[in-house]
């Protein structure tokens, strides 16, 4: 019976669909496995469902490669894995697309709301005794009808990211690799711009991007210094792509208002400076947190790993022979 190994505990949905057939194995602990782990065990199974947090390295991948034949990303993102190292040895990798887009567009509005409206101040004002009247100047935040956001990314959750911020009357521009075809750019209300107009002119930016060379270190002191005074940042995406130092320090100084985050450059370490600041939102990386989305990325990956082991190809493979 060929034997899987599930880096975390995941919705019972896939676990329950693999059982039938796998001899399926789940990490017993509520922390991430170490990398001596890996090195140790992952040889072992012939399947692996990981977690973004997972080190599938070419030191990993070259003990894997021994009997390994799919590694299930439970994730969109895979900038925890050497794809093209997994592919040279034959393993198949997949990931969970579609299924969370609306969720981490979701967040990512929230996010935008919350840091806007300063609802997480507001909340934290009264669950301290402080709400003492209404009072004409209390927690001024700024209206998103009217505002530029800028759109950093614009795969699937930067378009439902874009729809949403349509029904609150904002201006949208976005930059992506390949701007989109027309009609989409149409449909979808948006405006194609350069990466450098795009900084200078969103009073709001929502970063929806993966984590590659290209994207690493995005936004430093020098990005922030060219953004709008008094604009917003937000985080969906990875969190590398903003120097947090720097982020920390364009905040402190009033270079821009606020900040709503979901992921950090370190995480799940979140920059001190970050902490203290009242400006900001900060998540535990829940952007696909829905019982809807995390559920069915649960069974996405139970069936990208039984497709591999019955010999198919999965539908969302990113890699592999
Ligand atoms: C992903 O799937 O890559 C997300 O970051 C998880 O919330």
């Amino acid at each position: 019976m060929d034997k899987v190994y599930i880096t975390f505990k995941i919705p019972n949905k896939g676990i329950e669909y693999l059982k039938k057939e796998f001899d399926v194995h789940v990490n017993p602990q509520q922390k991430p496995l170490s990398r001596e782990w890996f090195l140790e065990n992952g040889g072992e199974y012939d399947a692996f469902i990981t977690m973004l947090h997972d080190p599938v390295d070419r030191e990993v991948l070259d003990v894997m490669k021994k009997r390994v034949k799919v590694i299930a990303n439970y994730a969109v993102g895979f900038n925890n894995i050497d794809i093209e190292y997994a592919s040279r040895c034959g393993i198949t990798v997949t990931n969970t697309p579609d299924v969370l887009t609306n969720a981490t567009a979701e967040i990512a509005f929230a996010l935008m709301l919350s840091v806007m409206r300063r609802i997480v101040e507001g909340d934290r004002y009264v669950r301290e005794g402080a709400f003492d009247m209404w009072k004409p100047e209390l927690l001024l935040g700024e209206e998103t009808a009217g505002k530029t956001v800028g759109i950093l990314g614009m795969g699937r959750i930067g378009r439902s990211f874009a729809r949403k911020c349509r029904c609150f009357g904002m201006n949208m521009i976005y930059h992506n690799r390949h701007p989109l075809p027309k009609e989409e750019e149409v449909a979808l209300g948006v405006r194609y711009a350069e990466f450098s107009q795009l900084i200078e002119q969103s009073d709001v930016i929502s970063i929806h991007l993966p984590l590659t060379p290209e994207t690493r270190h995005l936004f430093t002191w020098e990005t922030f210094q060219k953004m709008k005074r008094g604009a917003f940042i937000i985080n969906t995406g990875r969190g590398p792509v903003i120097c947090e130092e720097d982020l920390v320090k364009a905040l402190k100084k009033g270079l821009i208002k606020g900040a709503g985050l979901d992921v950090y450059e370190y995480e799940p370490e979140v920059h001190k400076g970050l902490l203290e600041l009242p400006n900001t939102v900060l998540l535990p990386h829940i952007g696909s947190g829905s019982v809807k989305a995390r559920e069915t990325m649960s069974l996405m990956v139970g069936e990208a790993v039984a497709d591999v082991l019955h010999g198919k190809t999965p539908r969302h493979k990113v890699a592999g022979p």
